[in-house]
């Protein structure tokens, strides 16, 4: 059972409407008949599949699983515990949570506070190492790139010395267990089982969060060695994937824009150039939680990515996650001869780089002037790609207005009438919302297929594992018919560990409840499993009634071997063969 109260549950969840909570993350929500329709925030998709029921406080999206209501939703979103979405919902909507929490949400959160304590002490002796320790290669490398002493004490830059263990002995001595440092990641261990600092011989970037607490480190080496950059791993405070570079400074004030770079190095030299509002990733490609994250701060971001080849790609796939969001973007062009934003400023100085920001380019013109590349125009055949590559960006313009003013563009460019071009951009509209359907539809199928490890036992015995999850609804939906259930089930007759696990709480739970959702379990399973329950509890709502249920519960009674050919149905075979078993079956519920 949750530890927690229903009724404050139930508060909860009506005080943080689970619809404005996507909405917070610049998900677009459609209405429809259920509730709200919106592209699946969980996998990539053109659809929308995932569906929000505002009724019982739930999402699902049928195609990836994943479900919930609004705790589960920022557990998966922010990378939560339950105890962590809780507080946070509760905090906002100014209630109080009632017994706080268990053992284990206080250890995670112990856990935490010391990885910020490693991280900061950390931080600090690179910090005094780089202006104090007796080896001034940092600082000279530093010096060399033109960082002044100022913007190394506003980014807290430091130097990991050349030594396998100076960091842990003086973190051990301020109290910090090898484990500690370990779950840091500020030391690592050996094969043999030594354990050793992580940074050496490396300048360092403490990546900072917007609470101000150090999270986690880059260290780049000083010459041409490799790797070049080394960074943190994930850790209880440390997830790449979530967070930015240097955003707590370039967040601030609410700044029209921001900029995107790739590297620690060009948001520094960013800064220092008067450009606050510059971030970067952290090692890895841009991800949706970091669109959205950016989404929270700003209107709208400039890509200032490499000018070499892999930069534009990157380019590329972060305008979509930009789009996905809702944030608008711009390209920045950088040529003559700089390689990205920091060599950029250091040849031409801070005032030309203004310029370049000013003149950033639409995405729209970003992808139609890529359009060209690796393309031979005088041949007919580069003509005729480069006319393609043409057709499914204009086909992409929402605004009729802008579409119009690029067709009348691209014709003249082109040599062809703008009427032609447009129809051959209807032509190929029509076509995409063909492939667009058959595409979500693989995804189904794809996803159905892929390996099930919140349910493992449900693939090898379908025909039980679809009766379990109808009686499963059937005592979530009608909480007053769970006694009849469990008087004709013991849990040994669950075929599937997951199922069962799922009716003993429900068998222990309903006698003292009237009404039901799945929420009150929120505290038993993993946002994962809450997405799999979530999916039982709407996928047969409509399909509940008196003969089904019968029907499981002798599915299920044990020596009931389900005929070999009903073991591998799909959930609409199976509602439609319970139905069809008495199609006038009087509705007991
Ligand atoms: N990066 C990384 N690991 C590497 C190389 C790069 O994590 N082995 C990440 C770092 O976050 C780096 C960014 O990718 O800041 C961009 O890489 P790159 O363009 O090679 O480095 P710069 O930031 O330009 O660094 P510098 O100017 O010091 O060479
Ligand atoms: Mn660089």
């Amino acid at each position: 059972m949750n530890p927690l109260p229903e009724d404050f549950i139930i508060q909860l969840l009506e005080k943080n409407p689970v619809a404005e909570e996507f909405q917070k993350f610049h998900i677009r929500l459609n209405a429809c008949e259920k509730g709200f329709a919106c592209s699946c925030p969980f996998h990539s998709e053109t659809g929308k599949s995932c569906i929000i029921y505002p009724e019982t406080h739930n999402f699902y999206c049928p195609v990836c699983k994943n479900g919930g209501d609004v705790i589960t939703f920022l557990m998966l979103m922010q990378n939560l515990s339950y105890p962590e979405a809780v507080q946070i919902l509760a905090q906002r909507t100014q209630l109080t949570v009632p017994e706080q929490s268990p053992e284990e949400a206080l250890q995670l959160q112990q856990r935490r506070e010391r990885c910020y304590a490693i991280n900061r002490d950390t931080a600090n002796f690179y910090y005094c190492n780089l202006l104090k320790g007796p080896d001034k290669k940092g600082l000279t490398y530093f010096k060399q790139r033109q960082l002044s002493p100022q913007i190394i004490q506003k980014y807290g830059l430091g130097y990991a010395p050349d030594d396998w263990h100076q960091l842990q002995s003086y973190l051990n001595q301020k109290g910090y267990s090898d484990e500690e440092l370990l779950l840091a990641n500020v030391c690592r261990k050996s094969e043999k089982g030594n354990i050793y600092d992580n940074f050496r011989n490396r300048v360092i970037f403490p990546i900072v969060d917007m609470h101000r607490h150090v999270i986690g480190f880059g260290g780049r080496v000083l010459d041409d060695s490799k790797p070049k950059y080394l960074n943190t791993s994930d850790t209880p405070v440390f997830d790449k994937g979530r967070n930015l570079f240097s955003l707590h400074f370039a967040g601030q004030n609410s700044p029209s824009s921001l900029i995107l770079a790739e590297g620690y190095m060009d948001v520094i030299a960013l800064h220092q150039a008067g450009f606050e509002n510059a971030v970067a990733t952290l090692g890895t490609a841009i991800t949706p939680q970091q669109a959205r994250l950016i989404a929270q701060y700003t209107e709208e971001v400039i890509i200032a990515y490499d000018s070499d080849s892999a930069g534009q790609n990157a380019t590329q796939k972060a305008i979509q996650h930009f789009h996905d969001v809702g944030l608008s973007a711009r390209v920045l062009h950088i040529d003559e001869n700089a390689k990205d934003p920091d060599e950029y400023i250091k040849k031409f100085g801070a005032d030309r780089f203004r310029l370049l920001l000013h003149h950033a380019e639409s995405v729209l013109d970003f992808q139609l002037n890529r359009c060209k590349n690796d393309l031979n125009l005088e041949t007919e055949n580069g003509k005729i790609s480069y006319l393609h590559r043409i057709i499914r960006i204009l086909a992409g313009i929402g605004n009729t207005q802008t579409q119009e003013v690029y067709i009348t563009k691209k014709a003249g460019e082109l040599g062809i009438r703008p009427e032609i071009l447009k129809t051959e951009i209807q032509k190929f509209s029509r076509k995409q919302e063909k492939r667009e359907s058959h595409s979500d539809f693989r995804n189904i199928e794809n996803f159905s297929h892929a390996r099930d490890a919140i349910n493992p036992q449900a693939s090898r015995n379908l025909y039980q594992s679809k009766s379990e999850e109808l009686l499963l609804a059937a005592m979530m939906r009608l909480p007053e018919q769970g006694n009849y259930i469990s008087s004709q089930l013991r849990p040994e007759d669950f075929v599937t560990d997951f199922h069962r696990k799922i009716y003993n709480i429900l068998c222990a739970f309903l006698p003292e409840c009237s009404w039901f959702i799945p929420s009150l379990l929120g505290a038993e399973f993993s946002a994962q499993e809450m997405g799999r329950i979530t999916g039982i509890f709407i996928y047969y709502h409509d399909k509940l009634n008196e003969q089904a249920v019968l029907k499981c519960i002798e599915n299920l009674q044990a020596g009931n071997q389900p005929p070999p050919d009903k073991n591998n149905m799909s959930n609409d075979e199976f509602s439609r063969l319970i139905a069809n078993k008495k199609k006038n079956t009087r509705l007991i519920y």
